[in-house]
């Protein structure tokens, strides 16, 4: 039997600006979606128990079948001719936001890999995953699956022409505790993702200026999150989140969630991934803190998930 694994995520800077070739910044978070893949049974089975938002297996059912198609060709497998069984697992739960599909698709490819003894690099485990994120994507920017492959805090932009992408390790001085919040509403990120591309292009120049803001935002939080300034990193994401609603992203049940963690004290807050549901990120350093906003959360009836950014291995 083969098995792997990939990372949650939480982008922390500029999802959605990220596709369209803006620095963005991602972080693993300490949670991971496993996977076990062995020969034999009827065609590709998969056997689903991640546990998570109602609903999250059954509406994406479909985009995975079409994810595992995508990647095993990527991995140069005839889908046609193996037979395998696929089990998922592991403690990501299947909230839309926190990079569950990416580290899954990674899980799978990694467990096929070791079954079939391929023996493959992260570096092609993650351009398999690029692959079958296309399935849930549609034009993904690869951010999902390079932090569900290596872990870490990433600094992260696509290579518009195809070359490669620009993946930089960034290190802070601790983990920071950070809550993640659910909406509860599966969202659907390839909508989202084209709904971008084509507003960005109907309003060339309202989407111009706040590219243009999106990526001088990167650079600053880079440099704050180098300088562990985490008021400012709060900040920072609080200005992210505001972008990420003028470009149609955000949802009166994500900006609710988002007002609440700031209530709360939380340094800062915003969408993170796909947005249009899913979930929040609010920047809470230190368990009381952290607490505080996730007992607030959980007060009002939304599923949390409490955990840290910036944690080297994951
Ligand atoms: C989804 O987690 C992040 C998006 O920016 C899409 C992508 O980068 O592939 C919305």
């Amino acid at each position: 039997m083969g098995r792997g694994s990939g990372f949650g995520k939480a982008i922390l800077f500029n999802e959605h600006f990220v596709v369209h070739g803006v620095p963005g910044i991602v972080s693993a978070i300490d949670s991971a979606a496993d996977a076990e893949a062995k020969k034999g049974g009827k065609g590709i089975t998969v056997e689903d128990e991640r546990t998570g938002a109602e609903g999250y297996a059954e509406k994406k059912r479909l985009q995975q079948k079409e994810s595992i198609e995508k990647m095993l060709k990527a991995m140069n497998i005839d889908s046609q001719k193996v037979s395998l069984r696929i089990w998922l697992g592991g403690n990501l739960p299947g909230f839309s936001g926190i990079g569950a599909s990416a580290a899954s698709s990674v899980a799978i490819a990694r467990a096929v890999s070791e079954e079939l003894g391929m023996g493959l690099s992260d570096e092609k485990i993650n351009e398999a995953a690029y692959e079958a994120e296309k399935a849930y994507a549609g034009n993904p920017s690869g951010i999902d699956n390079t932090a569900a492959t290596y872990g870490g805090l990433i600094w992260f932009k696509k290579n518009l022409s195809g070359g490669v992408n620009t993946i930089e390790r960034l290190s802070i001085r601790k983990p920071v505790e950070t809550v993640i919040g659910n909406t509860g509403i599966v969202a659907n990120t390839k909508a989202m993702v084209s709904g971008v591309a084509e507003r960005r292009q109907k309003y060339s120049q309202k989407y111009g200026e706040l590219f243009r803001q999106a990526e001088d935002l990167a650079f600053k939080a880079r440099k704050a999150l180098e300088a562990f300034d985490l008021k400012q990193v709060g900040k920072l994401m609080n200005e992210n989140h505001r972008l990420l609603q003028e470009i149609g992203v955000s949802c009166k049940e994500l900006d609710y969630l988002v007002d609440l963690a700031r209530e709360q004290g939380a340094f800062g807050a915003k969408l993170t991934g796909g947005g249009g549901g899913g979930c929040m990120v609010a920047l809470t350093p230190g368990k009381d803190l952290q607490e505080a906003v996730a007992s607030a959360m959980e007060n009002e009836g939304f599923e949390v998930l409490r955990t840290k950014i910036g944690i080297q291995k994951g």
